[in-house]
């Protein structure tokens, strides 16, 4: 019987390269990698399209090497995973709007930048682990629920179907290459950090945003699709604990939190917990709903049993903490 304790890795004295570093997901993980005794590079271009924000290292900026660069610079790439133990994928171009909007950059940061990293790790670092984030939203509508690594994928935007084609590579690269990789498939990650600002990334960090300001919460139609929702310090001991091990190299794994929530419960228990707003249901604005992919019900199943690892927060102590965590720099978020 396992004991599914998460139990973090002292990681003294590894060096750690966090693309991303300076995003909602890279900022939390540079902080629990400095409390584990690493040392750590952020790798970051500081993109407008994404959810980059200097403001979320800046407790750590003294501890942290920062650089400036964009994945897609090979060159300046490379020379920052030569001597790493551990890389961290967590740049991308995040939003599912945008990258219908424009394509070419999601292809560019989703998909090249990803091959940039595999390159120069085939071609300078081969000893490195390797960690690539994926979305649940790579399956598109669900064929079978709940869904498990098993099952196919057909994206239904841009964003997603990059995100699918770069874990192939990472697979591909795992297989033909040897390289130590692992892919962790998130779903809506909620937490400290997040670009809370603007409803282009993820819906639940949108709605903390709303209700952090008191203002109405709004869900498209009546907002009955089920979705996961995970606490962000849950999502990082998962991608902490896949650069522990070799024996799932070569593999993917979703990282999802136990229970699933319709919309709208998630945006009334966002205004219960966090703020004095209301929930208000409007009509799906044009083009949003051709890219909904209804109810989205995933197992975490195969990580409990290979990572010892579980969610430990439901969605009302996540949202407790997320609240707590903006109490003081609410307008550091709002742009
Ligand atoms: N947040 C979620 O709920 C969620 C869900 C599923 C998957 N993911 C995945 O997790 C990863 C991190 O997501 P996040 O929520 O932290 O996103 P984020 O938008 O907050 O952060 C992305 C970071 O990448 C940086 N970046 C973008 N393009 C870059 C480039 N070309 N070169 C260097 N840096 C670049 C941005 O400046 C930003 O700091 C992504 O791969 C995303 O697909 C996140």
């Amino acid at each position: 019987m396992k004991t599914m304790n998460n139990k973090l890795p002292n990681l003294n004295g590894q060096k750690i390269l966090i693309t991303g570093g300076l995003g909602f997901i890279g900022s939390n993980l540079a902080h629990k990698c400095l409390e584990l005794g690493a040392k750590v590079t952020i790798y970051d271009c500081l993109d407008t399209h994404s959810g980059g924000n200097l403001y979320n290292i800046h407790d750590i900026q003294d501890s942290v090497e920062l650089v400036y660069y964009n994945i897609l610079n090979f060159e300046q790439l490379s020379q920052h995973i030569i001597n790493k133990d551990i890389i961290f994928n967590c740049a991308a171009s995040t939003s599912h709007p945008f990258s219908m909007r424009e394509p070419w950059i999601d292809l560019d940061v989703n998909s090249r930048g990803v091959i940039n990293i595999l390159e120069a790790i085939r071609r300078f670092n081969r000893d490195v682990k390797f960690v690539q984030l994926g979305t649940s939203s790579q399956l598109g509508k669900l064929q079978y629920q709940p869904a498990d690594e098993k099952h196919p994928e057909f994206p239904a935007d841009i964003y997603s179907a990059n995100k699918s084609v770069s874990e192939k590579y990472v697979l591909i690269y795992a297989n033909a290459y040897k390289i130590r990789a692992t892919v962790i498939r998130l779903s809506n990650v909620f937490g400290p950090r997040a670009s809370i600002h603007s409803s282009e990334f993820t819906f639940n960090n949108y709605f903390i945003g709303l209700a952090l300001q008191g203002k109405d919460i709004t869900v498209f139609g009546k907002g009955k699709q089920k979705r996961n929702a995970i606490y962000v310090d849950d999502a990082i001991a998962a991608i902490i604990l896949a650069s522990q091990t070799n024996k799932i190299n070569g593999e993917t794994f979703f990282a999802v939190g136990d229970k699933h929530y319709t919309i709208a419960e998630i945006a009334k228990k966002t205004v219960q917990y966090i703020g004095s707003g209301k929930v208000r249901f409007v009509r799906w604005p044009k083009g949003r709903k051709l890219i909904d992919v209804g109810d989205a019900v995933i197992s975490n199943q195969k990580i409990k049993e290979v990572l010892d690892w579980a969610p430990r927060h439901d969605l009302k102590n996540g949202l407790i903490k997320t609240k707590a965590y903006y109490r003081n720099c609410l307008k550091k978020y709002l742009r």
